[in-house]
């Protein structure tokens, strides 16, 4: 199936939409940030996959708002869903459903968990107070893996 893809992604520090990025390539498509897909309109593409980032458990409000706002017009396309977190294994798996509407996820083709990065230097407010003064993080982290999105991509082909 599935002609031009379009990768729409909410990121408020960058790894979700290097992902975006990097899957968008991967299938010769583009990569747009959600407030920006809302208004470009999804007509011309026949597969879309959203991104969203975890924060405190949950996915970007913002994805889900687009994802309801367009839910006719994505009955009729090829689609695919990845969350950004740190969480891995079973967490990371309760995050990813309760990222996205059930409904958006029953028909995606393929759905994953992406590695994420806390890097300190990037942290704001109320952020940077969380994760350095209550957690004590000293070090960045990151379990980025360009492979990992690259990987997610193939799965559409
Ligand atoms: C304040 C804060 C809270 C976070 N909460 C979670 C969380 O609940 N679960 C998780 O897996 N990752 C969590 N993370 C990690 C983020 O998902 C990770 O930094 C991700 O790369 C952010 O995506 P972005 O760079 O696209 O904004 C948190 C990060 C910050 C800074």
């Amino acid at each position: 199936m599935a002609g031009r893809t379009l990768v729409v992604y909410a990121s408020k520090y960058g790894t979700t939409e290097k992902y975006a990025r990097i899957i968008a390539d991967a299938l010769g498509g583009d990569s747009l940030e959600v407030a920006k897909a809302g208004t470009a309109g999804l007509g011309g593409y026949d597969r879309i996959i959203v991104g969203s980032p975890v924060f405190a458990g949950q996915g970007s409000g913002k994805v889900k708002k687009f994802l309801e706002k367009n839910r006719k017009q994505l009955a009729a396309k090829e689609t695919g869903a990845y969350i950004c977190c740190m969480a891995q294994g079973e967490d990371s798996k309760g995050q990813l459903v309760r990222a996205y509407p059930e409904w958006f996820l029953k028909t995606a083709r393929n759905t994953e968990v992406l590695g994420g990065e806390i890097l300190l230097s990037k942290l704001k407010g109320l952020h940077k107070l969380i994760i350095v003064k209550m957690m004590k993080q000293e070090k960045d982290e990151s379990a980025f893996s360009e492979e990992n999105a690259r990987k997610f991509a193939g799965r559409f082909i």
